[in-house]
C-alpha cells in the first residue's frame, strides 16, 4: 500500500504507454451483465458472476485480476491476476496469470482490432492440483459493438480434447 500510495500521489493517473495503445479497449472495470455461462462435458452447465480491473500504471503492460463469485451465494470462486504484454511494434501479445487453483500460466497470440486471441505457450502447477489437469487453453476477448467485453475460455484436459469451458460479456462500471 505504501508504494501504491507513492504512485497515487506522485503519478497520478499516468498516461498509457504508447506500447499499449492496441490493447487499450480492454482498460476499465468490468462486472459480468448478464451471468457468464459455464461448460465442460464432465460438468452440469453453471452460471458465474465476475469482476474484472484491467489497469496500467504506466508500464508498457496491463495488469489484470478476475474474480467469480457464485450467483446466489455470492462466495468467492475462481480468482486470477496477471499481466498483459505487448511485443513493441507487433501485434503480438502475452498473457501472464496466476490462478488460485494453483495454476499459473503464460499464454501468446494476437491483437487484431479490438479482438486478442491468445493459446496457452506453457503452464505450470502445484504438486497438489486438482485433477483431471489442463493440458491447453485458449482465450478470446473482443469489444463488441455495443460497448461490452466478452471473454470465450476453452480447455483440453487429460481426459477431454479442447471445449468451451467460459463464456461470459461484462458491461463497463
Ligand atoms: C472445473 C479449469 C476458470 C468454474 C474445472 C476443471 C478444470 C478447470 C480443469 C475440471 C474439469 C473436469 O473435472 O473435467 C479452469 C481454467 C480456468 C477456469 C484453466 C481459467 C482459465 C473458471 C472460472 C470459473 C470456473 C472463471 C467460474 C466460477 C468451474 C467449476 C468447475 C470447474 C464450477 C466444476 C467444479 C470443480 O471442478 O471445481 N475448471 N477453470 N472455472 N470450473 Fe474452471
Amino acid at each position: 500500500p505504501y508504494l501504491n500510495s507513492l504512485l497515487s500521489r506522485d503519478c497520478d493517473t499516468p498516461q498509457l504507454n504508447p506500447v499499449m495503445e492496441p490493447l487499450s479497449w480492454m482498460l476499465g472495470t468490468w462486472l459480468s451483465d448478464p451471468p457468464g455461462d459455464g461448460t465442460f462435458p464432465t460438468m452440469k452447465p453453471f452460471q458465474y458472476l465476475e469482476e474484472v480491473h484491467i489497469s496500467h500504471v504506466g508500464q508498457p503492460m496491463l495488469n489484470f485480476s478476475f474474480n467469480a463469485f457464485h450467483p446466489d451465494t455470492r462466495k468467492p470462486m475462481h480468482r486470477e491476476c496477471g499481466f498483459i504484454r505487448l511485443k513493441p511494434d507487433t501485434n503480438k501479445v502475452a498473457f501472464i496469470s496466476a490462478q488460485n487453483t494453483g495454476l499459473v500460466e503464460v499464454e501468446e497470440g494476437e491483437v487484431n482490432g479490438q479482438e486478442l486471441s491468445i493459446a496457452s505457450h506453457s503452464i505450470a502447477r502445484i504438486s497438489f492440483a486438482k485433477k483431471p489437469h489442463v493440458e491447453q487453453i485458449t482465450r478470446k476477448f473482443r469489444l463488441n459493438s455495443d460497448g461490452k467485453l466478452e471473454q470465450t475460455v476453452s480447455m483440453a484436459t487429460t481426459t477431454q480434447p479442447m471445449t468451451q469451458h467460459l463464456h461470459i460479456t461484462y458491461k463497463k462500471v
